[in-house]
This record gives structure tokens, C-alpha cells and sequence, in this order.
């Protein structure tokens, strides 16, 4: 056992032939791959920190890595070590019967759901504080969506509380040795916490297992699970919670961080009113369509430059997105080595920020993949929010690139549509806080206090 043990740290350490090029502990680090990515371009690099090694695939390889089968590379057992898993109880990465419903539903019923949603967004709105307000509204939204339209309000508050608890548990945990993490876990009161939100999540459950369905994704899971799991609504509440942590404050921050741009660019938002009236003339129309939205080409370009540069929430400087571990020795093309147990990620922001693929790379210009689209026919289905390749990595890649980001790209663009349409809006002067601040292991979210000036348009 113990010679396992030498020849598995030998692997790790001695034989990983790529640069080491970062060592810090600090789980909040700012410190940026950007320039170290271009020290290396092209090339496998690692960094390590207080997970352990993370290696870094460059999109020249991403292609050969992203095919690689879930039994080489996992990316469920890349979410056991992230969310703690085991001892979070964070939802089992194994089971897909939520992923299942929002690619065979969700998706395909991407219109039905967006109605549910535009009829449900408020007539009026006058705050301030941005990212509350946007966490009611997008929990509203998507507690419609996936608990049903007579959803307890109870569900909105736990919806939105129940990530922040998790990263916190997850932080504190991975203050420990992995070896002692099943005892230390019971004096981190944030672990606790996970619990209550479990509890509720359960109780909610059952509750809109009582009503009838209305295409949510209770109803929908709860088929699809095997009999004895059908009554179990502890692991069906956390399902529902994994849900949550993966649609709300991933689609909130997308919406905070385009507001907070269009607000420091103006001449964007006298563009995107534009385009809302040119669209709604033309389709002589006064509503909202998945099929008119995709025509706000310049919205479109203007949430994915922001995405872009601020990575609505996944923006990391060891970013979330294609989170793997490696189950079987890896070699790739380049004759880079892989050995089991190593986790390999995207630099997602290293690479948007990367000036070879995208100029002037910190510059924030709203009509980059507007006009990228118009350089030809073929351009012109590519380069939208959605759209993901070895270079933007901000929805993973792969097999298992985010399955809810259709959705997610139609609620908030209705949201901002709605915004942009109906309020005027600016900058707090005064407020000097930056917009993004960083959280677990060295993943950047945006400014949760940061505030901004909302008033009603007339006329
Ligand atoms: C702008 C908002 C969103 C962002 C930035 C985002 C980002 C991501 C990322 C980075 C991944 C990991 C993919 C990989 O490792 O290859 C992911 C996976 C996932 N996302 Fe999203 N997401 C968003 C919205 C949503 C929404 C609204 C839903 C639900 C309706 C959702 C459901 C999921 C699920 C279920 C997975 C796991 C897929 C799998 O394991 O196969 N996401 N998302």
C-alpha cells in the first residue's frame, strides 16, 4: 500500500514533464494566467494551489481532450472534488436525470418556458440594489420553470441562499486534509446549513409532487427516476438544489455584469433600443419570441463581449468551466503525460483575454461578434452567446458543455430587453467598489453590493 502510495505522488510530481508556474495558497488569488498562459502559449501548463496540482489544457488540444470518454476523463468525479461532494451533499454529479430534462424538455420547449417567464416579469421596477433585485426576479423566474407556477415561497429564498452556504461549506472544508475532512466537517456550521436547505428543498419537493404537473422539472425527474427513488424527496430536493447553484447566480451575474457594461457604454444601450424597436416594427409584434430575440444581434454581441471579459460568474483566473479529473493515463498528442488523479480545467480567462484570438483584448467592444457574425454567410450563425469552441470556454466544452445555456440566454435577454426598454439607468458616482471580487479557489463572481441608478423611462 505504501509503495502505491510513493509511486502515485512520484506520478504526480516528477513525471507531470509540463511547467509548474504558480504556487499560492491563497484561495481568493487575483493573480492572473493571463501572462502566464502567453509564456507558454500553445503548451500544457499547471499551477498549483491549495486543491493540488491543476493542469491547464491550451485550445490547440482541446479538441482531442474534449473527446475523450467520461471513463478517461470525469467530469463527475471533477464535481465530487470541487463540490465536496460527500461531504456538501452536494447533489450526485453520477445522476443526469436533471440534465436529461433540460436537453429533451427545457430545450426543446425553450418557447413554452419563455412565455411562462415574460408573462411573469414584474411591470415595474425601481431599484437600486441590482444584484438582489436580478436574484428575486431570476428566482421567480426559474422556480416557475422548475418547481411549477404555485411554487412555495419559501423555494425563492432558499433558491438564491442555498450556493452561497455551499461555497462557504466547500471553503472551509478544503481548509482540511482530505484524510480528516468526514470528521472536521461537523464543527464548520456552514455544513450544517446545508442540511436546512436539504430539508426544505425536500418538503418542496413533495409539495409540488402533490399539484399536478405543469412541465416542471419536478414532475419531469420524478419520472424519469427509478420506483424506489420516486418517493424519495431528499435526493430529488437535492437535485433541485443542484439546479439551482447551476441556472441562478450564473444567469443573475450574466445579467448583472451586461447592465453594469452597457452603464459604463452608453452608446450601447441608444444601439440595443434600436435594434428592440427595429425588431418589434418588423415582426409587427409587441411581444417577446425566442425567434424575434435571436434577431437583437447587437444584444447578443454585447452579452458575450461581457461574458467575454467578466465570464458572468465562471470568469476565473482558474476558471470553473471543463473541470475533469483524469481516471486513466492520458497521452496527448504533444506527448504531454496526464496521470490518473490529475485535475485538468480551460483557462477560460486566459484565453479571452488572449490578444492573438481576440484584439485588444481589454477593450470592452460591444459589436466584436456583431461584426464578426457579418463578415460572412457562414460567420453568420456563429460567434453568438451561446456558442462555444476551443476558445470560448465560459459554458465548458465538450460532451458536457452547459446544457442550460439556451435557456439562460433567453431569460436574460429578456430581462435586459425589459431593462433597456422601460428604465434608464447609470453608475453610482460615488460607488467605488470593483464589479468583480473573487471567491473559492480563485473563481471571480461580480459585486454583489455594487449599486447602480435605475429610474422609469417616460414616454
Ligand atoms: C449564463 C449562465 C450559465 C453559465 C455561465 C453556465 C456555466 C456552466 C459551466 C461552465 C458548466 C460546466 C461545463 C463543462 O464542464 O464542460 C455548466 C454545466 C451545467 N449547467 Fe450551466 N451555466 C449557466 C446556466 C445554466 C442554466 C440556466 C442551467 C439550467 C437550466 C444550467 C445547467 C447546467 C447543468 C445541468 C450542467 C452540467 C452538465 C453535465 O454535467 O453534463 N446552466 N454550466
Amino acid at each position: 500500500m505504501l509503495l502505491a502510495w510513493c509511486r502515485k505522488l512520484i506520478l504526480r510530481f516528477v513525471s507531470i514533464a509540463y511547467p509548474l508556474l504558480v504556487f499560492h495558497d491563497n484561495p481568493c488569488s487575483m493573480m492572473g494566467l493571463t501572462p502566464l498562459r502567453l509564456q507558454f502559449p500553445g503548451k500544457v501548463f499547471q499551477v498549483y494551489s491549495r486543491a493540488g496540482p491543476q493542469v491547464f489544457i491550451p485550445p490547440n488540444l482541446m479538441e482531442e481532450v474534449k473527446a475523450l470518454p467520461d471513463s478517461v476523463l470525469s467530469i463527475s468525479e471533477g464535481v465530487r472534488e470541487f463540490f465536496q461532494t460527500e461531504h456538501t451533499h452536494f447533489p450526485d454529479p453520477g445522476h443526469q436525470e436533471w440534465t436529461l430534462w433540460i436537453k429533451q424538455s427545457l430545450g426543446k420547449n425553450i418557447a413554452k418556458y419563455a412565455t411562462i417567464v415574460l408573462e411573469s416579469l414584474p411591470s415595474c421596477w425601481q431599484e437600486i440594489e441590482f444584484h438582489p433585485r436580478m436574484c428575486m426576479l431570476v428566482a421567480n423566474l426559474t422556480a416557475r420553470v422548475f418547481i411549477g407556477p404555485l411554487f412555495p415561497v419559501e423555494w425563492m429564498f432558499t433558491s438564491i441562499k442555498y450556493t452561497g452556504d455551499l461555497f462557504k461549506a466547500i471553503h472551509y472544508i478544503k481548509n482540511f486534509r482530505a484524510q480528516v475532512r468526514f470528521l472536521f466537517k461537523y464543527v464548520i456550521p456552514s455544513t450544517w446549513t446545508q442540511w436546512k436547505h436539504i430539508k426544505t428543498a425536500a418538503r418542496v419537493v413533495e409539495y409540488a409532487l402533490s399539484r399536478p404537473a405543469a412541465g416542471d422539472a419536478v414532475h419531469a425527474v420524478n419520472k424519469m427516476l427509478p420506483e424506489d427513488k420516486k418517493k424519495d424527496y431528499v435526493f430529488q430536493g437535492r437535485a433541485q438544489l443542484g439546479l439551482a447553484v447551476a441556472s441562478l447566480h450564473t444567469t443573475v451575474r450574466v445579467i448583472c455584469q451586461v447592465m453594469f457594461d452597457l452603464a459604463e457604454h452608453p452608446e450601447y444601450v441608444t444601439a440595443i433600443r434600436a435594434e428592440i424597436k427595429g425588431v418589434l416594427k418588423f415582426e409587427d409584434k409587441k411581444t417577446w419570441t425566442v425567434e424575434n430575440l435571436a434577431l437583437l444581434k447587437k444584444l447578443d454581441s454585447v452579452m458575450k463581449e461581457s461574458m467575454r471579459l467578466h465570464g458572468g460568474g465562471v470568469k476565473a483566473d482558474k476558471p470553473a468551466s471543463f473541470r475533469r479529473k483524469v481516471l486513466q493515463p492520458i497521452t496527448l498528442s504533444d506527448g504531454t503525460f496526464l496521470p490518473p488523479g490529475t485535475f485538468v480545467y480551460a483557462p477560460t480567462h486566459a484565453i479571452s483575454h488572449d490578444a492573438s484570438i481576440f484584439p485588444d483584448p481589454l477593450r470592452f467592444d460591444g459589436l466584436r461578434f456583431y461584426n464578426l457574425r457579418k463578415r460572412s454567410p457562414a460567420d453568420a450563425n456563429r460567434h453568438q452567446f451561446t456558442t462555444i469552441d476551443n476558445t470560448v470556454t465560459y459554458f465548458g466544452a465538450g460532451r458536457h458543455a452547459c446544457p442550460g445555456r439556451y435557456f439562460a440566454n433567453v431569460l436574460a435577454k429578456m430581462i435586459v430587453v425589459e431593462l433597456v426598454g422601460k428604465y434608464d439607468f447609470g453608475l453610482v458616482e460615488r460607488d467605488t467598489l470593483p464589479r468583480d471580487v473573487p471567491f473559492e479557489d480563485g473563481l471571480v463572481s461580480v459585486n454583489t453590493r455594487k449599486r447602480m441608478m435605475v429610474r422609469k423611462r417616460v414616454g
